[in-house]
């Protein structure tokens, strides 16, 4: 049966996580400030055990655990993620530290419907190989004078979708890639939800 959507209705948010979930925890908190038209159902997560997933136990987000463990074959594992989403009724995805590539089957089921935080002036030291602390070490050696945040839309390859957000971060001369990343964080948790307030007013 297709569920027709009133356009007054809140939007059904998924976050994706595989760590601390500090983007997560930001997210949910602007949400519940400012009443912002949607809620976060979903938390899925590769790592059962990690920040995120008790952070959703304990707010009674359902807290979902989907792995190359739990779902060994390819086609399985999407199909499991596919199906979550659809119980769930999601319309946004949001990847917030999530380690795991996303099948091609989602990004396709959610056209400019998942967004990504990356701890960089995009497209500067994106791509493959650089999350966490790698971009951070990156830009210190590069002797970058600035770096920043960048949340954008997802598609099929790493760190490409169009911008949504960028907020600069300046790189001082005695930062180390843990200063660094450290600044570049607390910036992530106000631009992560600056973006999603206006994909949402844009909604
Ligand atoms: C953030 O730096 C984010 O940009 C990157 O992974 C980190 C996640 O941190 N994709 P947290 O789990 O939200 O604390």
């Amino acid at each position: 049966m297709v569920s027709i959507k009133k356009p007054d209705e809140k939007k059904r948010l998924a976050v994706f996580c595989s760590g601390n979930g500090s983007n997560f925890k930001a997210l949910h908190k602007r949400i519940r400030e400012k009443h912002l038209p949607c809620d976060i159902v979903l938390c899925l997560s590769n790592n059962s055990q990690c920040g995120a997933m008790t952070y959703a136990r304990e707010n009674n987000i359902d807290a979902v655990h989907l792995s190359t463990k739990t779902h060994p074959i390819a086609q399985d594992y999407t199909n499991a993620m596919l199906r979550k989403l659809q119980q769930h009724r999601i319309d946004l995805i949001l990847l917030a530290g999530y380690m795991k590539k996303i099948p091609n089957d989602v990004i396709k089921a959610y056209p400019k419907k998942i967004l990504n935080i990356h701890p960089s002036l995009l497209p500067k030291f994106g791509g493959e190989g650089m999350f966490g602390l790698h971009v951070h070490q990156a830009v210190v050696a590069a002797k970058e004078p600035e770096s920043g945040a960048t949340v954008h839309f997802v598609d099929a390859d790493y760190d490409t979708g169009e911008v949504i957000l960028q907020r600069r971060v300046p790189v001082l001369p005695d930062d180390s890639p843990e200063s660094l990343a450290e600044r570049v964080l607390a910036v992530e948790h106000q631009l992560y939800a600056d973006a999603l307030e206006k994909i949402l007013s844009e909604a």
